[in-house]
């Protein structure tokens, strides 16, 4: 049987990197990136030479993210999974925020991630998978207590751009989903979340599986229910 191979974009650490530990614990074939060098990562692609390699991407950087793609023009991949993202503005008022900031953290959240997905679409298979790292704050119906607005606004974007870039493509049959994986110990999460990564990363793995071939985007966590927009 034909090995599946995944691009996991942003597996440095935390969820990314238990994504890209998943895949290879179920056989997969394994590209990723990171922005900043992973010392695990790179011990992962020690341990498993024919089977994970790392790549470079900033996913706010156009550039790179062309790069990436002709780097990676002769590769075909089942599943891109686009986890790269950054918490901010929690606790803080609009009125605190430096402009460029804001604008940068939306160029990490949303706008990086879909123009990512826009460069890396034709090396997926037409049979394969476009996931999105997105979160329950994202949702705009669920929003009842306004917390983290920025954050929260940031991956609201995400959605939006990620149904956008759906209809783009369109007639494309590729799978393209939008997850939450809960709220998961890891830099982001913090020491308290009461999710652990290889837990959460299971769930995920299992509903991309389950997923596999859907014609609508659907926003959903790592329990396999649908989120509201
Ligand atoms: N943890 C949670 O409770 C939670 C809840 C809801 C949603 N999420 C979402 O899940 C995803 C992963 O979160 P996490 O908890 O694993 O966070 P994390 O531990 O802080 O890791 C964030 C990852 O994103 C990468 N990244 C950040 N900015 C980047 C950029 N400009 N270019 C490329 N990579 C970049 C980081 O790379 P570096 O090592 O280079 O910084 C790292 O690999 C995020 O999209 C997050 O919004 C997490």
């Amino acid at each position: 049987m034909r090995m599946r191979r995944a691009l996991i974009v942003g597996g440095s650490r935390g969820i990314g990197l238990g994504l890209v530990e998943e895949h290879l614990a179920r056989g997969w074939n394994v590209v990723a990136t990171e922005r900043t060098i992973s010392s695990e990562l790179h011990a992962l692609a020690t341990e498993n030479p024919d089977r994970l390699s790392i790549e470079k991407l900033d996913i706010r950087n156009q550039g790179q993210q062309r790069e990436l793609a002709d780097r990676l023009a002769d590769q075909t991949f089942d599943l891109l999974f686009l986890n790269a993202g950054i918490l901010f503005g929690r606790g803080t008022c609009l009125a605190e925020i430096a402009d460029d900031d804001i604008a940068d953290k939306f160029l990490t959240n949303a706008v990086g991630p879909v123009r990512t997905a826009d460069a890396l679409f034709n090396i997926v298979r037409d049979s394969g998978m476009i996931a999105f790292m997105s979160s329950f704050l994202g949702s705009v119906s669920k929003n009842d207590d306004g917390r983290a607005e920025l954050y929260r606004a940031s991956k609201a974007a995400l959605n939006s751009l990620v149904l956008s870039f759906h209809a783009r493509h369109h007639p494309s049959q590729k799978t393209v989903l939008l997850l939450h994986p809960g709220v998961v110990r890891t830099d982001m999460g913090g020491a308290d979340a009461p999710l652990d990564i290889a837990t959460r990363v299971k769930g995920h793995a299992d509903v991309l599986e389950q997923r596999w071939g859907e014609q609508h985007p659907l926003f959903v966590d790592y329990n396999n229910q649908i989120i509201p927009w």
